[in-house]
């Protein structure tokens, strides 16, 4: 039997960040969590480590330690999202959590977790701005080492980019951090908005999930269905469902046989106005550059929406046995 993977999860909660915090909390047999934690991104630091902090509890897992982090980008002036809402998860149900972040910075906690971990044993899950894991990966070096892979969501090719017609959210919001975590030399996992495109969760699926009547899948299928509305309306989309995104990172772990990759270089644009934040993926080999990540570009969305349900039903299970 396969050890769970030992996962930090790097968020910026975000509708469909909390989806993939509860597909992790459903998962304990594929993903350790080792702890949470949140940057800027989606909106300001204040709201992200909010969110992370309600949402755990929701889910009764308040026992997963929340770090809060970097409160902007390296370099560049913070441009959080639209299509969130003013909370990042506008239409959950929100509640005054019990719970307070610890008081060790995320970038201090990532170090010392790293630092205390054998050689090539931790998995990094950056669902947001890569702010925290670059800052920890210049403040201390040696951390590189005691990453088995990074696996973050961001970056597009044939799609295009979600924030400029060149650029996905994560890797616009800190280009900085995204070029110093593609060249840390530790194994990238990129799962592009390519191969989240193609896994929409649409009416039926949602409904169905609905139909459930589990305390998180009503919450996740109405999150999903508020964030769908917001993105239909800003751009126009006709296609039947939001597409998933963060989730697919978790899914990755779980099962990467959902999803169809290739090695690459993968370099990030930081100079271009016009497309900054760029990942620039060398599909074809054409240059002599060597390759850096797994470009993860297409996925099977009825196995990724069918694995995504019978967790959250899970999670709904774990639920009602411990109450
Ligand atoms: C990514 O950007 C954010 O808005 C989402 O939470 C996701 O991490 C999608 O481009
Ligand atoms: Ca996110």
């Amino acid at each position: 039997m396969n050890l769970p993977h030992r996962v930090i999860i790097d968020c910026d909660p975000g509708h469909d960040d909390a989806v993939a915090l509860m597909l992790a909390f459903a998962s304990p047999g594929e993903i350790e969590i080792l702890g949470i934690t949140t940057a800027a991104g989606n909106v300001p630091a204040s709201l992200t480590q909010k969110n992370a902090l309600m949402l755990c509890e929701f889910a009764g897992k308040s026992a997963i330690s929340v770090y809060a982090g970097c409160d902007r980008p390296i370099m560049r002036p913070s441009k959080h999202a639209d299509v969130h809402g003013v909370t990042g998860i506008d239409g959950f149900p929100s509640f005054v959590s019990s719970t307070r972040a610890e008081s060790l910075h995320a970038v201090d906690f990532m170090i010392r977790t790293l630092l205390g971990s054998p050689d090539d044993s931790i998995t990094m899950a950056c669902i947001a701005p890569m702010t925290n894991l670059a800052m920890a990966l210049i403040r201390e070096p040696r951390i590189a080492a005691k990453i088995r892979q990074i696996v973050l969501m961001g970056g597009a090719r044939s799609t295009g980019g979600n924030v400029t017609p060149a650029a996905t959210f994560n890797v616009f919001f800190d280009p900085h951090a995204a070029s110093i975590v593609f060249g840390c030399g530790r194994p990238v996992v990129a799962v592009s908005l390519d191969a989240c495109s193609r896994v929409l969760c649409g009416k039926s699926w949602l409904g169905t999930l609905r139909q459930t009547g589990g305390r998180i899948a009503v919450a996740m299928a109405d999150l999903i269905t508020h964030y769908d509305a917001v993105r239909t309306k800003k751009f126009g989309f006709t296609t039947d469902g939001a597409p998933t995104n963060d989730p697919c990172v978790i899914a990755w772990l779980i099962d990467p046989g959902l999803f169809v990759s290739r090695e690459a270089n993968i370099e990030i644009e930081v100079q271009s106005e016009l497309t900054m934040g760029m990942t620039v993926v060398d599909f074809w080999g054409v240059t002599q550059r060597p390759r850096n990540a797994l470009w993860v570009h297409d996925a099977d969305p009825d196995r990724v929406l069918s694995l995504m349900f019978q967790r959250l039903v899970r999670l709904d299970r774990f639920l009602a046995t411990a109450t």
